[in-house]
């Protein structure tokens, strides 16, 4: 996944696409560069490693031009050196890509037969180098783009600039985001609302298989066939300001603090704790009638799906279905007729999640999406948006999505329990109350933040980590060593407390620490017998609790967690295993906001 910026401007391109760059970072950040076109030249600066590294480029050696584009990449194809760094350039055309061109091969074979040359090995320059053929042939520039489009099979969003034309430039969808944005005598190409944020809020999001082709007055789109199409225009509520760091050091830790007032925000909007009543929006099926929920994500929304199946079937009794999105749609599910399938992304543009939404659409499911950016791929495309209000999340890690993910779905848990009649009125407002502690409670444990950073600061050198927990807080465990593994790189896992018998307790000795998750419910002493089982064998427990009698002694260390009800558990456990994660991070030294390898939107399968 990386993001791609394109401006057909009034005035020097290059500051402005730097700027567009930077929100987009949260796409990737293996290499960045620009590429400018102006009075017959066809110019481009790149540079391998983050937008800095650019920037130094760019001061060292100046590019100018009104018309530009730019990128900031994701590896897929070829490793993230300057050679593969975007934009790939011919001596006619220039072009940035986000996304991947299945047969590229083939195509890199034809153009090699025909005598052309290539500098790297990615899929994006033999679409460069395809449209300079057409070109060359004397095809004019947009038939020449259509041809190309034509030939190509994948997933891709493209921006292209030509030598020569000063005052032109294409843009295309299939597959991954591309916003058209509308300035005053300039126009723009983005991956998302976010990168045209400070140039237009005047927007067009532009639908599968259409490409656009764009001036410094007119914006004419096409859809697939070549058809001009008319797209509605949006604008877009998306803020022009930065989102800084304010005083925290990372964005991680902002966004972990932050989740006390964001929980308090999403609660609020599905909540009337005056009457005692969930309030989900307007859907265009009654709850009631639902047989059946599937529930599909990836990576941390997967987990916020896993803990929400515990509440649906314990309080809806409706039975349901958890799945990781890239696996979902090859296994051929079985749909339920008139069931629920909803689609958890923080980003709505994951590439394996919407394909999984598509996927259950096309058959018919009710299709509902929980999401944090309103303007994405999947708020477009599902029957019912269920927004999460978590604000801009910056960090790669996701944390306060998580927990606003989880009082989302703790919402309609309770909703749909009701709407099946498994709860009365006096049961729901009680749920509702319980939801409502939720914020202060989430406060009280971030104020363990110097006793959870001295716990992360004794497990930062450990090679594993393992995480345990039962019932609903199983998947806090597995969160709680995706957190761990992707900002820090110790190797973590998360298994069912009962599980660790079967297997994996060959892997304790005293050099893995185990971070008990046990919050005093009816499993507390099950999990405490096998926290047990790991201290007889020198393993090194962290015991998670609220339960002021568990067994603490011999643990290595213990943090006492306030107490609470099944809806609101989860959401509190998530905070200490965020917190050891980004402390043992910081420890380590890597890189919090943007780890290596990872990007926030994974809009590639
Ligand atoms: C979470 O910390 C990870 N960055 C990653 O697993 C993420 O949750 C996953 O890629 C899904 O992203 P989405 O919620 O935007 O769909």
């Amino acid at each position: 996944m990386c993001g791609i910026v394109g401006i057909l401007g009034a005035t020097p391109a290059v500051p402005r696409i730097l700027e567009s760059l930077a929100r987009l970072e949260y796409r990737g950040y293996d290499s960045a560069g620009i590429a400018t076109v102006e009075g017959g030249t066809l110019d481009r600066r790149r540079a391998p490693g983050k937008l800095s590294e650019l920037r130094a480029v760019i001061d060292a050696h100046p590019l100018s031009g009104n018309n530009g584009i730019g990128h900031t990449r994701w590896a897929t194809h070829g490793e993230p050196t300057e050679a593969n760094a975007h934009p790939h350039m011919t001596g006619r055309v220039a072009i940035v890509h986000n996304g991947i061109i299945e047969n590229f091969r083939p195509l890199k074979e034809e153009l090699l037969t025909k005598g052309v040359t290539f500098e790297g090995e990615t899929d994006t320059e033999v679409v460069a180098r395809l449209l300079t053929a057409y070109l060359d042939e004397g095809m004019p520039p947009r038939a020449a783009f259509q041809k190309t489009l034509s030939r190509l099979v994948g997933a891709f969003a493209l921006c292209v600039l030509i030598k020569g034309e000063d005052d032109l430039m294409f843009g295309a969808r299939e597959g991954s985001p591309l916003v058209v944005g509308f300035g005053d005598g300039e126009n723009y190409l983005g991956s998302d609302a976010m990168a045209l944020a400070s140039l237009s809020n005047k927007l067009i999001y532009l639908e599968e298989g259409d490409w656009a082709e764009l001036t410094h007055t007119s914006v004419q789109v096409f859809d697939a066939d070549g058809t001009p199409v008319d797209r509605l225009t949006t604008i877009s509520q998306v803020a022009a300001t930065m989102v800084d760091k304010g005083n925290h050091r990372h964005f991680m830790q902002k966004e972990i603090f932050e989740q006390p007032t964001v929980v308090a925000q999403a609660l609020g909007r599905y909540l009337d704790p005056v009457a005692g009543k969930v309030r989900l929006p307007e859907m265009p099926f009654e709850l009631a009638t639902v047989p059946k929920v599937t529930l599909v994500a990836c990576g941390t929304s997967y987990y916020a799906a896993l803990v929400a199946r515990y509440w649906i079937e314990k309080l809806a009794r409706v039975p349901v279905e958890v799945d990781i999105a890239s696996e979902f749609r090859y296994r051929e599910p079985v749909y339920m007729d008139g069931g629920l399938a909803i689609f958890i992304s923080q980003s709505g543009e994951t590439a394996d999640t919407l394909a999984a939404l598509r996927h259950a659409k096309a058959a018919g499911q009710r299709v509902a999406t929980i999401v944090n950016v309103m303007g994405s791929t999947m708020a477009r495309e599902a029957d019912v948006v269920l927004p999460i209000h978590a604000g801009a999340e910056i960090g790669v890690a996701s944390t306060k999505a998580f927990t606003c993910q989880l009082s989302v779905l703790a919402a309609l848990a309770v909703d749909l329990a009701a709407a099946k009649g498994q709860i009365d009125a006096a049961q729901e407002a009680a749920f509702v109350e319980e939801l409502e502690t939720a914020p202060k409670l989430m406060a009280r444990v971030l104020a363990h933040d110097d006793a959870i950073q001295e716990i992360a600061r004794a497990i930062a050198p450990a090679r594993d980590v393992l995480f345990v927990g039962r019932g609903i807080h199983f998947p806090i465990a597995m969160e709680g060593a995706l957190k761990l593994k992707e900002i820090s790189y110790i190797h973590a896992e998360g298994y069912a407390a009962g599980e660790l018998k079967h297997g994996p307790i060959a892997l304790i000795d005293e050099n893995v620490p185990v971070i008990g998750i046990a919050p005093n419910d009816e499993l507390i002493d099950k999990t405490v017998s096998n926290l047990q089982e790991i201290m007889a064998r020198q393993g090194k427990v962290i015991l998670l609790s609220d339960n002021a009698e568990s067994e603490a002694e011999g643990m290595f260390a213990r943090l006492e967690m306030p107490s609470a009800g099944e809806l609101v558990t989860p959401i509190l456990y998530a905070i200490p295993v965020q917190l050891l994660a980004y402390y043992a991070a910081v420890e380590k030294g890597t890189d919090v906001d943007q780890p290596r390898n990872l990007a926030k939107s994974v809009t590639v399968e």
